[in-house]
């Protein structure tokens, strides 16, 4: 048996690997869709290069499906819809802008499309336009966030009693009990981020991983950056800093020494994207392993919970 998310995704495991900036390229992406999940590819980068580069090397690396995500604040691009579906990509996520703008046009192209969504209105913003599916993600989860969306456990069923699309859910999805959880609020697969950012396939710099390993469920914080989203980072001198004189300029110049703290390890040169997950993650460990634990731990967790009804 499986459920509408394998079905419409073409994947054994209903989990999705969450897209991230210069993070979802090939090593991770390829990993994750031959452990039986979905890898996706970034494109909130902004450099459509290195990701074309990215998506001709998935094919060497995996015959299983894979994914790509449309940060439509990033690409203004809008020739993307013909730019993936040449590439033969038949699964995109889109977030950070309206659906309205590319849900026909990919489904022209035979491609299944899901919304990423924070909030019930654009959740129903979202099923309007046609989508196949959300992914609703919780503000505790890492990357750009609405400082007043709401906690995967409010806004999961708060999205599933209104609509009947299948839902993926993201923010704080790191490994059975979560997975399992998503499916009693109404989901039915997950999206994982930090969890994905901190596993041996993951490209970023070691210091980082190590940061995600020692940090409490406390130390990430959201760094407003006036009308542009906030983001949710590993609390660091330099993001308590940013955050406290709420200087979105600051915040901004930051990312442009992303690379700095991604793939060089300084990691007060910038924002390292990370959510409260990080308090419970303790090793780095394969994706095919956190994957498979997931996905097959998911049902006696459920049974655990139900033997606890006594
Ligand atoms: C390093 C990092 C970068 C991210 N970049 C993006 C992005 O480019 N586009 C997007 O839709 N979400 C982005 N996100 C959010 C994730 O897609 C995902 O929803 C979130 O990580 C889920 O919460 P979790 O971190 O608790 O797993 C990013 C998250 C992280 C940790």
């Amino acid at each position: 048996m499986t459920n509408r998310i394998q079905q419409l995704l073409g994947v054994d495991i209903p989990i999705v690997q969450a897209p991230m900036g210069f993070v979802a390229r090939a090593q991770l992406a390829s990993a994750v869709s031959n452990a039986g999940a979905m890898g996706i590819i970034e494109t909130s980068s902004g450099r459509l290069d290195e990701v074309r580069l990215e998506i001709t090397k998935m094919a060497d690396l995996t015959d299983k499906p894979f994914g790509v995500n449309v940060a439509q604040m990033f690409v203004r691009n809008p020739d993307i819809v013909e730019f993936v579906a040449d590439q033969g990509v038949r699964f995109v996520t889109t977030s950070a802008g309206n659906p309205e703008q590319y849900t026909t046009a990919l489904h022209e192209a035979g491609i299944t499309v899901f919304h990423v969504v924070g909030n019930l209105r654009g959740a129903i913003k979202a099923a309007a336009a046609g989508v196949d599916g959300l992914i609703v993600e919780g503000v505790e989860g890492g990357g750009f966030k609405g400082v007043t969306n709401a906690s995967t456990m409010v806004l999961l069923p708060l999205i599933a009693s209104k609509l009947d699309l299948p839902l993926i859910a993201a923010g704080g999805i790191s490994d059975a009990p979560t997975l399992a959880a998503a499916f009693v609020l109404g989901a039915e697969g997950g999206q994982m981020g930090t969890a994905m950012l901190a596993s041996v396939e993951s490209p970023v710099h070691q210091n980082w991983k190590d940061a995600v390993l020692a940090a409490s469920e406390t130390e990430t914080l959201l760094v407003r950056r006036g009308p542009a989203p906030a983001m949710r980072v590993l609390r660091t001198a330099a993001s308590t800093a940013m955050s406290e004189l709420e200087s979105p300029e600051d915040a901004t110049e930051a990312l442009k020494r992303l690379h700095e703290l991604y793939f060089g390890g300084d990691m007060e040169a910038s924002l390292a994207n990370t959510g409260q997950v990080a308090g419970r993650i303790d090793a780095i460990r394969p994706v095919a392993d956190i994957l498979r634990e997931a996905w097959d731990g998911c049902r006696a967790a459920l049974d655990a919970a139900a033997a606890r009804l006594g």
